[in-house]
C-alpha cells in the first residue's frame, strides 16, 4: 500500500487537464465520493498496526497534494477559458423589481395632511405613553368618566396613572401648554383602546385631530373648514351634516356625516340606507380646557375635531375589514401601489 500511495503522489503531481471539464473529471476520479483516494482511506482499516502510522501520514499527504493539484488545474482553466468570468448576456430580460407601495393608512394621512396644510395647518406629534393629566384631566374628563375605566384604557401604572393614550387630544394639551395662540395644527398618531379585535374594531388604530385657536374663532369657521376638508377628500359634490353630540373637552360638540361616497345619498348598504356616513367628532374647545392649559378663554376661542384614519380609508377604498391594515399581506398592500 505504501508504494501504491507513493506512486499516486507522483502521478498526481504530473497531472494535466485541457479544460475545466477535464479537471473536474480528474477531481471526481481521485477525490470524488467513490474516487481512488477515499477508497484508500477505507482500506486503511486493514493496514497492519505497525504500519498504520507511516501509512496514515503518507495517505494524508496524498490527499492534500491531490486537493492542491486539482484546484490548480481547475483555476488555470477558469481564468483561461473564461468560465465564471463569462460576459454578461445583455440581451437577457432583466429581473423584475416590484416597486413597493405606501401603506393605505399613510396614503390617507398624507392626503389629510396635504389638505390641511393648504389652509395653514402645521403638524405636531406627542408621546404614545401618557399621564392622566394630558389624556383625561386637562381635557375635562370627570374623575368617574367611563373612559377612565380599565375596560377602555390600557394602563401601564395606576398611581400615578400612566397609560397608552386613548386619543391624540393629549397632544393638543401639550401644544396649548407651551404655545399661546394663534394655534393652527393637526395631530396624527397611533392610539390604543381596550377593544376586542374584529372587522370593525381594533385595540390599536390611528387618529388625526385638528385644533384652531385664535381671537373670534366661531362654529361657522369649524363648519366651513370641515366642508372644505370633506370636499377635498371625497370629491367636490360631497355634502356634510353636523349632528349634536357630546365630548368632555368641547362645547358645543358635534359629529359630522358626509353624503355616502358609494351611493351619493340615495341609500345603500354602506350607509345602511340613510345616505350618510359618520366620519368625525368636533366642537368648540371647552373654556375649561383652555383654562387648564394656560390660555385665556375670555380672549380666545377655538375649535377642534378628530377622525379615525382607518375609518376614512375604509370608506374611501371600500375596505371591509379593519384587520387588513395590520396584517401586511402584500396582496392587499400592493393594491395601493402608485398612491402617494
Ligand atoms: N378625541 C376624540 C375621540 O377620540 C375626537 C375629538 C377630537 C372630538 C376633537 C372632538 C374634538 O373620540
Amino acid at each position: 500500500m505504501l508504494n501504491h500511495i507513493r506512486e499516486l503522489i507522483r502521478e498526481i503531481s504530473a497531472l494535466t487537464a485541457a479544460s475545466a471539464e477535464e479537471a473536474e473529471l480528474l477531481r471526481v476520479k481521485y477525490l470524488g465520493r467513490k474516487g481512488i483516494i477515499p477508497a484508500l482511506f477505507d482500506d486503511f482499516k486493514t493496514v497492519a498496526p505497525e504500519l498504520k502510522r507511516e501509512t496514515g501520514v503518507l495517505l494524508n499527504d496524498l490527499k492534500n497534494k491531490a486537493h492542491q493539484r486539482l484546484e490548480e488545474l481547475k483555476a488555470a482553466h477558469t481564468s483561461a477559458d473564461g468560465e465564471g468570468t463569462e460576459m454578461a448576456d445583455l440581451t437577457r430580460p432583466a429581473a423584475v423589481y416590484r416597486p413597493g407601495s405606501r401603506h393605505p393608512l399613510s396614503v390617507t394621512l398624507n392626503r389629510i395632511t396635504e389638505i390641511f396644510s393648504r389652509i395653514g395647518f402645521t403638524v405636531a406629534d406627542g408621546p404614545e405613553i401618557e399621564d392622566d393629566w394630558h389624556n383625561f384631566t386637562a381635557l375635562n374628563f370627570t374623575p368617574d368618566h367611563p373612559a377612565r375605566d380599565m375596560q377602555d384604557t390600557f394602563f401601564i401604572a395606576t398611581s400615578p396613572a400612566i397609560l397608552l393614550r386613548t386619543h391624540t387630544s393629549p397632544v393638543q394639551v401639550r401644544v396649548m401648554e407651551k404655545t399661546q395662540p394663534l394655534i393652527r395644527m393637526i395631530f396624527p398618531g397611533r392610539v390604543f383602546r381596550n377593544e376586542v379585535i374584529s372587522a370593525r374594531a381594533h385595540c390599536i388604530f390611528h387618529q388625526v385631530e385638528g385644533l384652531y385657536i385664535d381671537r373670534n374663532v366661531s362654529f361657522a369657521d369649524l363648519k366651513q373648514t370641515l366642508l372644505y376638508f370633506a370636499q377635498e377628500m371625497f370629491g367636490e359634490n360631497t355634502k356634510i351634516r353636523l349632528r349634536p353630540s357630546y365630548f368632555p373637552f368641547t362645547e358645543p360638540s358635534g359629529e359630522m356625516d358626509v353624503s355616502c361616497l358609494i351611493c351619493g345619498g340615495s341609500g345603500c348598504n354602506i350607509c345602511k340606507h340613510t345616505g350618510w356616513v359618520e366620519i368625525l367628532g368636533c366642537g368648540m374647545v371647552d373654556p375649561a380646557v383652555l383654562q387648564n392649559c394656560g390660555i385665556d378663554p375670555v380672549e380666545y376661542t377655538g375649535f377642534a375635531f378628530g377622525m379615525g384614519i382607518e375609518r376614512i380609508t375604509m370608506l374611501k377604498y371600500q375596505v371591509r375589514d379593519l384587520r387588513l391594515f395590520f396584517e401586511n399581506d402584500v396582496r392587499f398592500l400592493s393594491q395601493f401601489s402608485g398612491a402617494l
